[in-house]
């Protein structure tokens, strides 16, 4: 008989580190039927329909979700409308305190919100808590702190709300892109009509709480929910000034299509397949951490992952045997557990989206390898995946997988890989991994990028601007360029 083969988790731990479960207890407070916010109150939509949340965790139903119909969002943009003539009038400082109102409650009641995030679409309790909760409240308190200095964003000129913006946002960071959303709409005068993601609506639901906790005035933010339909009538409403979409690829390229000549401005944040480039010179186990956090960190549903992995060839073998080390010790599984590394996948339809890629990988000839894990018997879950053999015709090499999967690539010159980064529709992000500050510059010059991370990735701050190129997706999100985009520069009086 074969003797058996001893896996690279069992080498370093054996058995003997298995933890015993450690889920988080807080209490989510999920209602179990919501109402759509409009006009600083929760109201029945008028479709009379709902949809189920179900957790992706084990795939049982969280709470009842209203479908907001076309009626339904124009209630609430006549809500925005009539909050817009007075919120715009507002002394930036009295906005600034309601943004600062608004963050401190969400600091306040973040461990609920965490659990409810972490229910509601998968991800591990670790980063809700530790980087989805804690920043969403960040980009309240830093445009908060923007709401009475914004004579300050472009010397000699003012700037002047748009008036009421639609928003759609996606289901990979609920409420951290409700916060990226909103919180630079309200600092510079805007009200705003906002549509969360079908399959992660409960922390925005939740949020409105925190809006009326905040006494902030009704109508300057309304919060609709539903799928596609709900959000093509947010973003074709007459009365939206602006419209800010983060999302595919595929329907930004609708909305752009549906706006033009509409005179309405818009941003928009789409897909991306970075590349994170390791140099033979790189601190190389650091270099480990940073490719498995750019693509693992939130099982890899991130716009700007680093879904290939560029590595110099004559460390290819040495890396890639580091890395599938690093891997095997990964723990997937329940989300609830503080030990949890890599969580669920956010929808079936996603499980089914990954799935098929990774297996077009396979079939074009790609060589996949994965760790051994248990993946729990209920609930949506795929096991870290690295694929080497990749070549750069193959579907895993150009096509946004959104999920655990990494492409791994090599390359001799830097010429060459800075040629194989940018060959993609997208330009969202990069890494460079390298002991020279010399190529790290010469590197972030030349790759097309919004985002260029040396030696670390993922690194997000709200006062750093975030946007794209390309297919990625055009305007920026945080610091003083995503203000500009909220609104209208004026001259100012000479006087
Ligand atoms: P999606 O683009 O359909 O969904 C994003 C948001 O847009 C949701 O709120 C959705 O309800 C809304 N939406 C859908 N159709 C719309 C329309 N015609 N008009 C206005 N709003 C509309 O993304 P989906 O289908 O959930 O995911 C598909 C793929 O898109 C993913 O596998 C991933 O590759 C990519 N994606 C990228 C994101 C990013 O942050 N760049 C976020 C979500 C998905
Ligand atoms: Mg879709």
């Amino acid at each position: 008989m074969p003797a058996k083969k001893t896996t690279a988790r069992e080498l370093l731990f054996g058995d003997l580190w298995e933890f015993d479960p450690a889920p988080e207890s807080a209490p989510a407070h999920i209602e179990p039927r919501y109402g759509l916010y409009i006009g600083g109150k929760s109201v029945a939509p008028k479709s009379k329909k709902y949809f189920d949340s179900i957790s992706p965790r084990d795939g049982k139903k969280l709470s009842e979700i209203p479908l907001a119909n076309a009626a339904d969002v124009d209630a609430a943009y006549q809500a925005a409308a009539s909050a817009f003539k007075s919120w715009s009038k507002l002394p930036g400082a009295e906005r600034g305190k309601y943004l600062f109102r608004i963050a401190r409650l969400l600091q306040d009641r973040s461990r609920e919100f965490a659990v409810a995030e972490t229910l509601d679409g998968g991800k591990p309790i670790r980063e809700s808590r530790d980087f989805d909760l804690p920043m969403a409240a960040a980009h309240f308190f830093y445009h908060a702190g923007w709401a009475d200095k914004l004579a300050y964003v472009a010397p000699g000129r003012s700037l002047a709300p748009l008036g009421v913006v639609g928003q759609v946002i996606p289901w990979n960071f609920p409420l951290l892109m409700l916060a990226w959303k909103i919180a630079p709409a309200l600092a510079t005068g805007n009200t705003v009509v906002i549509k969360p993601a079908e399959t992660t609506s409960i922390t925005a639901l939740k949020f409105a709480s925190i809006l009326t906790d905040a006494g902030l005035p009704p109508g300057v933010v309304n919060i609709v929910t539903g799928a596609g339909e709900t959000g093509a009538a947010v973003v074709n409403h007459p009365l939206a000034a602006k419209v800010a979409f983060t999302g595919s690829t595929e329907v930004g390229k609708i909305i752009q299509r549906a706006l033009a000549g509409t005179g309405k401005k818009l941003t928009l944040e789409l897909g991306g397949k970075a590349a994170n480039i390791v140099f033979d010179d790189a601190p190389l186990d650091q270099a480990v951490e940073g490719i498995i956090n750019g693509i693992f960190f939130n099982q890899g549903h991130v716009c700007c992952a680093g879904s290939r992995l560029l590595v110099q060839e004559n460390i290819a073998a040495d890396f890639l045997a580091r890395l599938k080390r690093r891997i095997a010790t990964l723990r997937v599984g329940d989300p609830l557990d503080k030990n949890t590394d890599v969580g669920a996948i956010n929808s079936i339809e996603q499980l089914t989206k990954i799935r098929e890629l990774v297996q077009s990988g396979i079939d074009e000839g790609a060589e996949i390898h994965q760790p051994t894990c248990k993946l729990p018997k209920n609930g949506f879950y795929f096991a870290p995946t690295v694929f080497t053999n990749v070549s750069q015709s193959q579907r895993i090499a150009n096509e946004e997988i959104f999920g655990p999967v990494l492409s791994i690539l090599t390359f001799r010159t830097p010429e060459e890989a800075i040629e194989k980064a940018n060959n993609t529709p997208f330009g969202l992000s990069a890494g460079v991994w390298t002991d020279k500050g010399s190529k790290i510059l010469m590197m972030a010059s030349r790759l097309k990028a919004g985002v260029v991370w040396a030696n670390t990735y993922h690194k997000f701050d709200p006062s750093s601007p975030f946007g794209g190129y390309k297919e990625s997706g055009f305007g920026r999100e945080g610091g003083k360029h995503g203000l500009l985009d909220y609104a209208s520069l004026k001259t100012q009086d000479s006087r």
